[in-house]
């Protein structure tokens, strides 16, 4: 068996101790005799993996008390219309920021659901963020969501954007887990679990429970946050695998120092790559520099006409999925917490290489 160094945006490398433990408990789990994926939702076994992930997250984040935990189904891209189904009225007015391809869509969802005013707009080719003073808020918008990392364009906020007492929504898919956040700042977080939190099939949602309640009277049930809060994340058959996984990978953070070590970790990887980028005149990122994202760094070659040699050499060399977005082009190294320090040093080696050969 030879593994890889997986860059790939999502689904996303995941920590091989995870997969080792899913490996040994695979067939029986903890003495049951059976494998988690054919355990009923609804007995001791599955209730206590579930219980414990939750915990586990809690910690890991600390969550307050005050705010829900949910685990659900249907991607961050369901919650692109399950949040203004849960949170507004069709004459509420959401204020969105718009920083790149996961903010259009979800401005595009919502937009069938409330009225949608684009509070900020980076504009093209979104490698920026802009400066919140010139925000154009809403003084009673029912949430003001923005993406505080854009997976495809590697644009990332290094702080949390204060709207006073409108509800800040967040779409975390790919930062969550990747340095400590304050909840409280938050009225709702949500994040596909497919980056950092374990495989696809689970979207994560935290909600302070204030917001609960308000969901229009059409909403689907499984996604309506209060329902699903009663039940328990349990109102339907929930995707028990991946929630075991994600408890899995929870547990990992907190044996490697939860996620103040993680947030350093992260940073070296980041600035090893972005100093290699820096440092040539052969790569180049787009990115500003207070912009850049620590999980998903796109760069561009001197020569494009080397994209398809540079990704065909990097697969030689153990180094796969690291084809740029096909709206961005070039490459893109996603370096999510279970990408090791190890695998940027290998990427940055063969970059030297590359650029030594070619340039
Ligand atoms: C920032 C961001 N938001 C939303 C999505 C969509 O997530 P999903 O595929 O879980 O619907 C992605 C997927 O890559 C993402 O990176």
């Amino acid at each position: 068996m030879s593994r890889v160094f997986n860059f790939s945006p999502g689904p996303a490398v995941l920590p091989v101790e995870v997969l080792e433990q899913a490996r040994e408990e695979m067939l029986d789990w903890h003495g049951t005799g059976t494998s988690v994926m054919e355990m009923s939702h609804r007995g001791k076994a599955f209730i206590s993996i579930a219980e414990q992930a939750e915990a586990d997250l809690r910690e890991l984040l600390a969550v307050p008390a005050n705010y829900k935990v949910l685990f659900l189904q249907g991607g961050a891209t369901g919650q692109f219309a399950g949040i203004p189904l849960n949170l507004t009225t069709p004459e509420s007015v959401v204020d969105y920021v718009n920083t790149g391809a996961w903010s259009k869509k979800a401005i595009g969802e919502a937009k069938h659901y409330a009225k949608v005013n684009i509070a900020a707009d980076a504009g093209e080719p979104y490698t920026s963020i802009p400066a919140v003073a010139g925000w154009k808020l809403t003084r009673d918008a029912a949430y003001v969501h923005y993406t505080p990392n854009e997976t495809i364009g590697g644009v990332e906020y290094h702080f949390v954007p204060d709207t006073g007492s409108v509800p800040l929504v967040a779409d975390m898919s790919s930062t969550i887990l990747s340095r400590p956040i304050d909840v409280s700042k938050f009225g709702l977080i949500y994040a596909g679990a497919q980056k950092n939190i374990g495989p696809a099939g689970l979207t994560l949602v935290i909600v302070r429970d204030d917001l609960l309640g308000r969901a229009r009277p059409a909403t689907p049930a499984f996604m309506d946050f209060t329902a699903m809060a009663k039940e328990g994340s349990m109102l339907n058959t929930p995707p028990t695998y991946a929630w075991y996984l994600a408890g899995l990978v929870l547990q990992w953070l907190k044996r490697n120092g939860g996620l103040k070590a993680m947030g350093e970790r992260n940073r070296t990887k980041a600035e090893l790559l972005y100093g290699t980028i820096d440092g040539s005149s052969f790569y180049r990122n787009p990115v500003s520099k207070d912009a850049r994202s620590w999980m998903n760094v796109p760069f561009t070659l001197a020569r494009p006409e080397l994209d398809k040699t540079f990704a065909a050499e990097a697969k030689q060399a153990g180094l796969v999925t690291l084809e740029g977005h096909r709206s961005v082009g070039g490459m893109r190294a996603s370096i999510y917490n279970a990408m090791p320090l190890e695998g940027v040093k290998a990427l940055v080696t063969f970059m030297r290489e590359f650029e030594r050969k070619h340039a």
